[in-house]
């Protein structure tokens, strides 16, 4: 069963939908988890903090955290080896090639493939800026009120984490719409409120997560 799923055109796009739909939720907490940054240090760090010790006593510190993590992961690495897997087959039942190479796929699949390179180099760059302090002068781990504040205090930093936002929402507002589709969710009825919904999303996350950034150039969070 799995193997049939994996080995088919249609079973990995509803790995793709599926997996995306998974992050899409993280993404939804992350950002409005994100926006407690406007309520000052206090609530973001007690945030962060709650966050590691959600689920216990019943779970130790840390482990609810490192659950959604390792799911994550799968997600992340089930999507992209399914695009990936897809393009390849894509390209190989076109051995010839057209006259003209852009014509070979559509504006659509082209901005997808890659806003997903982009979205996977910031992930990188992001946890080892925010998360290990990795590439941040200055990181104090357990105070990411201040990490932000820090993070954003180098314009090419802002520009990067701006662009790549702008990249989700692009990605999700055709993603979302593609996964309906893969998932049987589409019909000329209900075609108008999926789009409206993709819409939706993809302005409320893109405002969502570039209001922090902004946040710290204005002096609002600082
Ligand atoms: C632009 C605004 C964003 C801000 C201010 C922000 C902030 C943060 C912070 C402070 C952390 C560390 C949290 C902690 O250690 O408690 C974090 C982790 C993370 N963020 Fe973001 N984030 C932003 C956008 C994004 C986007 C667009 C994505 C995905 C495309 C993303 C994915 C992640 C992931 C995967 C982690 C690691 C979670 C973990 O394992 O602890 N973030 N973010």
């Amino acid at each position: 069963m799995a193997r049939t799923v994996w080995g088919s055109t249609v079973g990995k796009k509803a790995v793709m939908a599926v997996s995306g739909l998974v992050m899409l939720l993280y993404l939804v907490v992350h950002m409005f988890g994100n926006l407690k940054i406007f309520f000052g240090p206090g609530t973001f760090d007690g945030y962060a903090h709650w966050l590691r010790t959600l689920g216990e006593p019943f779970l130790h510190y840390e482990w609810a955290l490192w659950i959604i993590r390792v799911g994550l992961v799968a997600a992340v690495v089930a999507h992209g080896v399914c695009a990936y897997q897809l393009s390849r087959r894509d390209l190989r039942s076109r051995p010839v090639g057209y006259v003209r190479p852009r014509a070979r796929s559509s504006y659509a699949t082209r901005t997808m493939r890659w806003g997903g390179v982009i979205l996977a180099l910031f992930i990188v760059w992001h946890i080892l800026d925010l998360t290990t302090g990795t590439v941040q002068r200055g990181f104090v781990p357990g105070h990411p009120y201040h990490n932000v504040v820090a993070a954003f205090h180098d314009w090419w930093n802002n520009v990067f984490y701006i662009a790549a936002v702008l990249a989700l929402g692009l990605h999700v507002r055709h993603g979302f719409w593609s996964a309906a589709q893969t998932l049987g969710a589409g019909s000329p009825t209900r075609d108008r409120v999926l789009k409206g919904t993709a819409n939706v999303l993809a302005l409320v996350l893109t405002a969502g997560f570039v209001a922090v950034p902004v946040g710290v150039m204005t002096g609002l969070v600082s």
